[in-house]
């Protein structure tokens, strides 16, 4: 039995979850692969602005976004032999975060020894994954294995959302939502059978009807023609495995949502769907490099339905922020006992960090 979160952590039931900060010490997504390059790139985890950039090895470095000289942003600046020179005097940073140059140092000045945070950084599966805890991290980011798999097709949506992170997870654990996306056919008739909980994550399992399945080849084009969808019954598992979300919807669907809370109103998170193509055996047996083409030619191939999924949840979830705003002390209505588990975890998980 996975012990309860309850007789780990002492929770604090009257900490209001809309004012909750996070617990820094996991791994965070700050940015997809492709968006760091050799040109900085400024991003905020929890109100702490940091600056990504590749060194000529293709290593990413993350540095604290603030130049110590007169405190202006070094991601407005350039990467110069490795090195992040600020764009307003041209002092210049290594990757441990110390000043290496001053430009205009005069013989009898020393260099001064102000030093910046540098952040542990980690590229996997597509993404960038920075630590923004205390010390070395001891765990590993979450792992995306069907990110390099052949038999999955990815499609990636990028959420950003003027609401706390905790209406995010909210929106995502409660799968009776699926009444909101009713035209877009995603799920149905969700219903809640099973939750299992423990310190580090809560499992929802829901009985649901899906409208795909991608049990031939051109099941596929069920993506595109909803003409071609069929009703039928799969289990629907959503977890939240702090800080992030994962969910699959029978065998042929695996989503990820990948979180980076910016501040108590604003959140990033990267929402990535994979379709399997594990049932199509003969597609297996193909050259490796043909698999790859599918595989990226396909790539995107849920982006309508993606985008249209998140269009109508940030609409929500900012409403609901609003709402908040406006008249705090208002409580709601909830019968989705998941959603306790979800609040428990998220109180447990930054009181850890208190
Ligand atoms: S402010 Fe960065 S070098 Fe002066
Ligand atoms: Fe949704």
């Amino acid at each position: 039995m996975p012990e309860s979160i309850s007789s780990i952590y002492p929770v604090v039931q009257s900490r209001d979850v809309r004012q909750l900060g996070i617990n820094p010490n996991h791994w965070y997504v700050v940015a997809q692969s492709n968006e760091v390059t050799n040109k900085p790139l400024g991003v905020t985890i929890w109100k702490q602005a940091i600056a990504l950039y590749r060194d000529s090895t293709g290593k990413v470095h993350a540095l604290e976004d603030r130049c110590p000289h007169r405190q202006v942003k070094l991601s407005h600046g350039q990467v110069i032999d490795n090195e992040l020179e600020c764009t307003y005097h041209g002092w210049r940073f290594n990757n441990h975060g110390e000043c290496s140059t001053v430009p205009y140092l005069a013989a009898n000045q020393k260099l001064p020894s102000c030093k910046i945070r540098r952040y542990p950084v980690q590229e996997q599966d597509g993404f960038i994954w920075l630590f923004p805890g205390d010390g070395e991290p001891t765990i590993a980011p979450l792992s995306l294995p069907e990110w390099d798999h052949l038999n999955y097709i990815a499609t990636v949506s990028t959420i950003n959302c003027q609401a706390h992170y905790s209406y995010l997870i909210e929106n995502l654990m409660d799968m009776y939502h699926g009444h909101l996306h009713q035209d877009l056919q995603a799920w149905a008739e969700a219903s809640l059978q099973d939750i299992e909980e423990d310190s580090h994550r809560v499992d929802a399992h829901y009985s649901a009807q899906s409208y795909y399945k991608i049990d031939k080849i051109w099941s596929i084009s069920q993506l595109f023609f909803p003409a071609l969808r069929r009703l039928h019954p799969e289990p629907l598992d959503v977890s939240y495995v702090y800080p992030h979300w994962v969910s699959s919807l029978g065998k042929d669907f695996k989503i990820y949502c990948l979180l980076c809370p910016i501040n108590e109103t604003q959140t990033k998170a990267y929402l990535i769907h994979f379709t399997s193509l594990n049932a199509f055996w003969r597609l297996h047996k193909l050259p490796i490099w043909f698999r790859r083409f599918v595989k990226d030619s396909l790539f995107g191939a849920a982006q309508k339905l993606l985008d249209g999924l998140v269009i109508q949840d940030v609409k929500m979830i900012e409403e609901e922020q609003q709402a908040y705003l406006q008249n705090p002390e208002v409580r709601n209505y909830e019968l989705n006992r998941a959603l306790m588990s979800v609040q428990k975890l998220m109180r447990s998980q930054e009181a850890a960090n208190r």
